[in-house]
């Protein structure tokens, strides 16, 4: 090797090294993992985005079973209200993206979640959609699975052998009036509020304030996508997130070491979503991410370390999946 290249290399090198450092610095990943701790949420963290919702249908039972099993931090829901003011774990607006809507009720397909009643959504398939459009994970038994309620989700995770936490987020809370009430309920009753396995999650700042007076010390993370950030700029959701909760969950596009660290120094945690492939989790957490919002906790976990002990198929049949 010349002594012209031996010095490139090494500029490269110093270069390269240097911009890495400046990264974690900047990232500030430690004050993140001091909010987690403050807050007693598992760091880094694995929250399962619907569930495993890679391998089962999103937001079904076996998503949230596999997921517990798995050993995930937490599962994720979006929670919506029924016609008839039944709480369910469902992430759109509509029921036509997952279901046999347009089959059962063609005339009143395209009509927003809140305008069927708890018996008709139970009627619904919300398992064959996965089977057609992902048939190398299909399995006979995801056929006619059916939409939990919210509290059908709570007692899924009640079963868990390993402490698991409930992720809840109050979907277009602008659309059901004193929903997070209604969370907060169940949520009590069930007996989770002490647990400190409870967040709450919610693209409303609004939403976030009726968290925090119905459950004050049940931590809150503020929700934003890439037009939020557009907006507002991150240093106003910074802000907002300081003072509506305790946490920031940005979109993977928006979670640059500079915004990470901006809500780490706010005493912020930051959890990303959805983020479902390895060099995405290998990038983010060098980014300062505490964790995930992600449909592979299996993939996650094994990025963290923590490889689930059992196959996610022997977990779906144990479960008759
Ligand atoms: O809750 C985190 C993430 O789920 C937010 O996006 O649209 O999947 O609910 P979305
Ligand atoms: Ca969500």
């Amino acid at each position: 090797m010349t002594r012209r290249l031996s010095l490139f290399l090494f500029v490269v090198f110093f270069i390269l090294a240097a911009a890495a450092v400046m990264i974690r610095v900047v990232a500030a990943p430690s004050a993140g993992k001091s909010a987690a701790e403050r807050l007693g949420i598992i760091h880094p963290t694995v929250v399962a985005h619907r569930g495993a919702s890679y391998l089962a249908p999103e937001a079904t039972a076996p998503a949230y079973i596999l997921a517990r099993e798995l050993g995930a931090d937490y599962i994720e829901m979006d929670v919506q209200r029924t016609s008839d003011g039944v709480l369910i774990a469902y992430h759109d607006d509509t029921f036509e993206r997952t279901t046999d809507i347009a089959v059962r009720f063609p005339t009143r397909a395209k009509n927003p979640v809140a305008d069927f009643s708890l018996a008709e959504v139970k009627s619904l398939d919300a398992g064959s959609w996965f089977n057609a459009r992902y048939p190398d994970r299909a399995r006979p038994s995801y056929k006619g699975l059916q939409i939990l309620t919210f509290e059908e989700v709570v007692a899924i995770a009640s079963a868990a052998r390993k402490p698991i936490g409930l992720y809840i987020e109050s979907k277009s809370p602008e659309l059901y009036p004193g929903i997070e009430y209604d969370i907060v309920k169940i949520v009590s009753r069930r007996g989770w509020l002490d647990a400190k396995k409870v967040i709450f999650q919610s693209f409303s700042r609004e939403s976030l304030d009726i968290f925090a007076r119905s459950a004050p010390a049940i931590p809150r993370v503020y929700l934003i996508d890439e037009k939020m950030e557009k907006e507002s700029g991150w240093g106003k959701l910074v802000r907002t997130a300081a003072e509506a909760g305790s946490g920031i969950g940005p979109v993977g596009y928006v979670a640059f070491p500079w915004n990470l660290g901006a809500a780490h120094r706010a005493g912020l945690i930051a959890h990303v979503y959805t983020v479902n492939a390895s060099w995405q989790f290998s990038v983010l957490n060098f980014f300062g991410a505490d964790g995930f919002f992600t449909d592979r906790c299996d993939l996650l976990m094994e990025y963290y370390g923590r490889r689930p002990d059992r196959a996610p198929g022997d977990i779906l049949e144990k479960f008759k999946y």
